[in-house]
């Protein structure tokens, strides 16, 4: 492989300076075997410039934490690979998310205010009895229940979703995807009428375009038109009995 020099133009802007504009800033450097934009960010860190802000933790697509756009998609920089694209690349933040500086969102805040928005937690009246057995479900269940665990909250459905970008409130393919999580499991004792509110406008299932893009950008490749459609049903089907 012939390691070619990439430009990468990445956005710069902090938001606690007064005053102060976006730009873009173009870096040069080597590309070397195996290079994801992770590394390249991390070398222009080290060598070049130690005041770019970005985001990582486990950089094997498993924290979500360094969402950002690669040439206008949505994408992990930790999984994305510097030989798939040209040579020139643009780095830009996350839409949607609170700008924290350069390519740092802050998504955490997002997913939280939406966890308590849809009570994303397992509903249940009875008490926990720390003698009593555990109580079993089938292997069906639960790979559907891992199924619907495997979000990793990255944002990219969220920052590639056009309803999304234009209203504060939708829940977004995550948010539908994790109502659907609680929607499988059999311990959660929540009627699903108790989910109609919050799911049954246009801040949630009715607000989806249908332009599947949640679902392109997703970088684990969830299925989550499929449970949109799931999520859509049952709320169908309840409105008819209300
Ligand atoms: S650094 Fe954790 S998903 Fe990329």
């Amino acid at each position: 492989m012939k390691n070619r020099e990439l430009t990468l133009n990445i956005f710069r802007y902090d938001p606690n300076i007064p005053g102060r504009e976006p730009y873009m800033q173009p870096y040069s450097l080597q590309e070397t075997e195996g290079m994801t934009i992770f590394i390249a960010l991390n070398q222009i860190r080290e060598n070049q410039d130690p005041s770019l802000k970005f985001d990582f933790v486990c950089r094997a697509a498993i924290c979500g934490s360094c969402g950002m756009l690669v040439n206008g998609r949505p994408r992990l920089a930790c999984k994305t690979l510097t030989r798939d694209l040209p040579e020139v690349i643009t780095l830009m933040p996350l839409p949607v998310f609170k700008l924290i500086g350069d390519l740092s969102v802050d998504t955490g805040s997002w997913f939280r205010q939406l966890s308590i928005k849809t009570g994303a937690w397992v509903h249940s009246d009875k008490s926990f009895n720390p003698n009593c057995q555990e109580e079993r479900m089938s292997n069906e269940t639960a790979l559907k229940i891992y199924e619907a665990e495997r979000c990793i909250e990255c944002g990219c459905c969220i920052a590639g979703c056009a309803t999304a970008n234009i209203r504060d409130d939708f829940l977004g393919a995550a948010g539908l995807y994790k109502i659907a999580r609680f929607m499988v499991d059999p311990r959660d004792e929540r009627p699903e009428e108790k989910y109609f509110d919050v799911v049954s406008s246009e801040e949630g299932v009715f607000g989806c375009l249908g332009l599947m893009a949640c679902e392109d950008n997703c970088p684990m490749e969830l299925p989550l038109q499929v449970q949109l459609a799931y999520v859509r049903r049952k709320m169908a089907l309840i409105g008819f009995r209300v």
